[in-house]
Parts: C-alpha cells; sequence; structure tokens
C-alpha cells in the first residue's frame, strides 16, 4: 500500500480578501520619474495558492487555509482536515501584528508541527526595544538608540544627528517615511510627537547609519545555513529622498522611492564583510530565537562596520520577495525552498525544540 502523501496546511488570515482590488496599468502610468518595477498584481490569495501549487509538486498534499480573524474557523479546520504540519503565514491577528505570536502558541498548544520561528523568537523581534536589548546584550552592534514613552518637555539625549525615529512595535516599514529622519531638536520632537499620537505606542530614536544597505537570509533548523547575500542599491534614489526602505518604497509602485530601491543579489562585498556579515547574521538569528527562516538586516557604514538593523523572523517567502532571490542564487528553486522548511518542521517531534543557544 502506498504511504498517503503529508498533508500541509498553508494557513494564512486575510479577514477581507474581497477587498484587493487589482492595480490597473493606468493608475502607474503618468508618473514624473521613471519606474523601475512594474506592478506587482498578485494578490495575496493567488500567491499562497501558488505555495499549495508548488508544495503539491513536490510531493505533498497541500491546501491554503486562511483563518480570517476567526479562531473558531481555524480549530474547526484544523480538527476536521487534520493536516500534519502549518506552514505558517499568519502575520497579523484582528489588525495587530501583537498577536501574531499568539497564533502560533496555539499551534504548539494543539501539538501540530508549523513552520518557522516559536512564539518566543516572534515576541522578541516584534517588540523593537526588546530585540535592541537582546542583541546589544549579546555584543551585536546596533545603532545607538534611546526610547520616548511619552510626551515630555525636553527629549535629551547624547546621539549624533541624523536620527531616525520609528515606532517601536510596526513591522514592514510602518512608520518609516522620509520625515522619520531629522537633523535638529525642533524636528526631532515633532516627528517624535507624531510617533506616540499617530501609533499610540513609544518611539524608537536611532543615530542613522548611512552607508550600504544589506539582507542576510538564514535558513535552518539546527544547523543553519546563510545564503547569497542581497543589497538594496540606493544609488538612483533623487536628492530630495533619504536612502532608506520607506513605507513608500516598500508598498507605494506610484512613489518614486519604490522605484530607487532597487535589490541586487548576490551583493559585491570583500571576502572579509562577507565574511563578518554571514557570522552577525547567524549569531542574531540564534540570540533572537528565530527558526528555519529568518532574514537579519543591517547597514555596512562607511566606515565598514556592520550594524543590524533588525532581524525579521518569518519574512516574506513568496516567489520574487527577497529571501527567495537568495534561495534562488543558492541554487534552490522555489518548490525546493518551500520544501525544505516544510521538513523542518517535520523533523520536530515537539514545536519546542528549536535552534540551539548560541555558542
Ligand atoms: N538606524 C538606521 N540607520 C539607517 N537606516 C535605517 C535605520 N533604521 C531603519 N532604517 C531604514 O528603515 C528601514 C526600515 O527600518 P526597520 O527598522 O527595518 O523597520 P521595519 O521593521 O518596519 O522593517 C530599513 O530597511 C532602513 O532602510
Ligand atoms: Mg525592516
Amino acid at each position: 500500500m502506498r504511504r498517503p502523501k503529508i498533508k500541509v496546511a498553508v494557513v494564512y488570515n486575510e479577514a477581507q480578501p474581497e477587498m484587493y482590488k487589482k492595480t490597473s496599468d493606468a493608475e502607474v502610468k503618468d508618473l514624473e520619474f521613471k519606474t523601475y518595477f512594474e506592478v506587482d498584481k498578485t494578490t495575496p490569495m493567488e500567491e499562497y495558492d501558488y505555495v499549495v501549487k508548488k508544495l503539491v509538486s513536490v510531493g505533498f498534499n497541500a491546501y491554503t487555509l486562511n483563518i480570517r480573524d476567526n479562531l473558531e474557523l481555524m480549530l474547526k479546520n484544523l480538527k476536521e482536515d487534520k493536516p500534519d504540519v502549518i506552514f505558517n503565514f499568519v502575520e497579523i491577528y484582528k489588525d495587530n501584528p501583537r498577536l501574531e505570536m499568539n497564533v502560533v502558541g496555539l499551534f504548539e498548544l494543539l501539538g501540530i508541527p508549523y513552520t518557522g520561528a516559536p512564539a518566543m523568537g516572534l515576541a522578541n523581534c516584534q517588540n523593537k526595544i526588546l530585540a535592541k536589548r537582546l542583541l546589544s546584550s549579546a555584543g551585536i552592534r546596533i545603532p545607538h538608540f534611546f526610547i520616548v514613552y511619552a510626551r515630555a518637555a525636553r527629549y535629551t539625549h547624547n546621539l549624533n544627528y541624523p536620527l531616525l525615529v520609528k515606532p517601536a512595535f510596526e513591522d514592514a516599514s510602518v512608520g518609516i517615511e522620509n520625515e522619520s529622519i531629522v537633523n535638529n531638536n525642533s524636528q526631532l520632537r515633532k516627528r517624535i510627537e507624531h510617533v506616540l499620537k499617530q501609533f499610540n505606542q513609544p518611539a524608537l530614536i536611532e543615530e542613522f547609519i548611512e552607508g550600504r544597505e544589506l539582507n542576510i537570509a538564514v535558513i535552518g533548523d539546527k544547523r543553519l545555513k546563510v545564503l547569497p547575500i542581497s543589497e538594496i542599491d540606493f544609488s538612483t534614489m533623487p536628492d530630495h529622498l533619504h536612502n532608506i526602505v520607506s513605507f513608500q518604497a516598500k508598498w507605494d509602485p506610484h512613489h518614486e522611492s519604490y522605484h530607487k530601491t532597487i535589490p541586487i543579489c548576490p551583493a559585491i562585498l570583500s571576502m572579509n564583510i562577507e565574511k563578518r556579515a554571514k557570522e552577525l547574521a547567524f549569531k542574531a538569528f540564534k540570540v533572537m530565537g528565530c527558526r528555519d527562516y529568518a532574514r537579519v538586516d543591517m547597514r555596512l557604514s562607511k566606515d565598514n562596520k556592520l550594524y543590524v538593523l533588525e532581524v525579521n523572523p518569518n519574512p516574506d517567502i513568496t516567489e520574487g520577495a527577497g529571501f527567495m532571490r537568495s534561495a534562488h542564487h543558492a541554487g534552490m528553486t522555489y518548490a525546493q525552498a518551500l520544501k525544505r522548511i516544510v521538513k523542518f518542521a517535520l523533523g520536530r517531534k515537539n514545536n519546542l525544540k528549536s535552534a540551539e543557544a548560541p555558542s
């Protein structure tokens, strides 16, 4: 008798899938600058369907499960469909990225193996203040920073301008715009108060590290592998925009910065810097409690120092995203990379076992 195929639930959370309207070609014409990227018209739902297709192509029985902000729906499905493993794409629950960790906590309680970081790793990275403390206590170089929890008469600090002000608990460049970079106390005050009010959370203020931006993809569970390094090329960014991956650069095809933040893989780096960046990525991955796959974002300053900006557990691994670009350069097809990640989850007899502590 043939062994039944392993059943993979591709779990994600899109509360209103019908809200995605396709950007028409007409909308991105008539721009005053030269575009670089075509507008991606794929909806998240189509991307997850594609993941299923690819998982099927490498021998799994796979299906999508959109939990639609509805816990009962999720539990009912998992009980009825009984997947062997969950490919976890949930990043948000009821509009709150801070609840991401609780969803995997539930998978853990249910005893279903799932891909990616455990609740603790997600929690560590989601709170940028906690992340900074963990990274710096492990001796990893990060930009100097201070935190503002509430409006005050004065925001005293001993950092050097330019500074970058960001919300402490957001992700995906939310709250990071051209105006986030400030050059004096009055701009600083304005932006801090904007963040406090707009996001209702502390403001994190960092020294702005000029230089190159590197993305280092790490894959593995017990044994980690670093994939070819990717770089964001800012060389075509006009003078009135800062060299950062702002919210507009990440998400708005009508904004100039979207077309001036161009990923290049592999990045051209000296052997020495490449080696240091890879070791650093490894260490950051472990310190933050990541698992299976993550992307460590760094800056290489003008004086060749590497700073970790942030560690992204479960980064975007849709086809075309940075992580997969690196995987392709390492010789993996999309389906092979997905299969590898599923195998990591299946290899853990219980979800709580994760990568070993850093040495
Ligand atoms: N200290 C910094 N120095 C230089 N650039 C920064 C700094 N912090 C953030 N950035 C820029 O802002 C982008 C988004 O910041 P990040 O902290 O990674 O937020 P998110 O979690 O929203 O991705 C980075 O990719 C980088 O381009
Ligand atoms: Mg980032």
